[in-house]
């Protein structure tokens, strides 16, 4: 069955999905939505960049592209002082707002505004911490560089983001389905998107030349939990925004007719502990030089 339209139905271009308007729209509250879904998802990263953290009591940390919080709010569990959530998307942070304890009023706050160019005060954090929020700059190089001088001498950053998509069942499972019925949007692989720092090499030249060290980049693969069931996925699946967008692209029986490959694929990912698909991921650590 075809498509009954082309790729050129896909109006929003991921330049304008990855943008801070993107993350503000669609995107932004797709994640708001979906929040619980995505703590449980990525509870493992959280976990590996809180230990790889090492948050002291009395420390400072800045949560990068800090979304709805999850970290932010894990960093504060650790112990830190203070922790402020830096991000674009008025959406993701309001929910990040909404989230916050009394208990945690003092100690947590968040920022709408954009790393690239904010004007932090220089040395002001002892750890910088992103899950997945450094992938979608316009100017990687002015962003970790400003990154830098938010730390003092000797900080730390520690970030998780995707290996290419090859190596990640959760995006190519889904996608290969669509791919074999729907015409794919193209896109650029260092451009502001989910794989852009999934090379090593491109991670240590940007992390150099903003003037880290100790800089280690080590591979996590995973198996994590999706969804409960097929269903509960394909409603996950449904709601993406690149996905939506492409299904809409379908006439009903076209729609009907990948559902059900959709299922047949997803099938053998149902565990006795819901739906689980592989990822795999860097888990990056560097220290800020300490000089000047
Ligand atoms: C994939 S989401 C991850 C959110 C959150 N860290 C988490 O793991 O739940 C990417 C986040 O980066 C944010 N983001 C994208 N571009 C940004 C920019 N230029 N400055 C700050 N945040 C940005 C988005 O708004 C979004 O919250």
């Amino acid at each position: 069955m075809e498509a009954n339209s082309t790729s050129t139905a896909v109006t929003t271009s991921t330049a304008d999905r990855f943008s801070a308007e993107g993350w503000s729209g669609e995107e932004g509250l797709h994640w708001v939505d979906q929040r619980e879904r995505y703590t449980r998802m990525h509870q493992g990263i959280t976990d590996r960049i809180i230990e790889a953290a090492a948050v002291e009591p009395g420390a400072a940390v800045l949560d990068i592209g800090c979304g709805t919080g999850d970290t932010t709010y894990t960093a504060a569990a650790a112990g830190a002082t203070r922790v402020l959530g830096i991000d674009v998307s008025a959406p993701m942070l309001a929910e990040a707002e909404r989230r916050r304890t009394p208990h945690e009023a003092a100690q947590v706050t968040f920022l709408r505004a954009d790393p690239q160019t904010h004007a932090f005060t220089p040395g002001a954090f002892d750890v910088a911490i992103s899950r997945f929020g450094l992938l979608f700059f316009t100017d990687p190089s002015a962003a970790f560089a400003n990154i830098a001088a938010a730390l003092r001498p000797g900080g730390r950053l520690v970030f998780s983001t995707w290996q290419s998509p090859d190596r990640n069942e959760y995006f190519t499972l889904p996608l290969s389905v669509l791919a074999a019925r729907i015409p794919m949007p193209k896109r650029d692989p260092d451009e502001p998107g989910g794989f852009s720092l999934a090379d090593p090499d491109r991670i240590r030249n940007l992390l150099t030349s903003a003037g880290f060290d100790h800089i280690d980049i080590t591979p996590v693969q995973e198996r994590p939990w999706i969804a409960r069931d097929i269903d509960d996925a394909l409603t996950y699946l449904r709601a993406i925004p690149l996905t939506r967008s492409l299904l809409a692209t379908l006439d009903a029986e076209a729609d009907r007719e990948l559902e059900l490959a959709l299922r047949t694929a997803l099938a053998p990912k149902q565990t006795d502990d819901g739906l689980r698909l592989g990822t795999a991921t860097w888990l990056v650590t560097a220290r800020r030089g300490e000089t000047e």
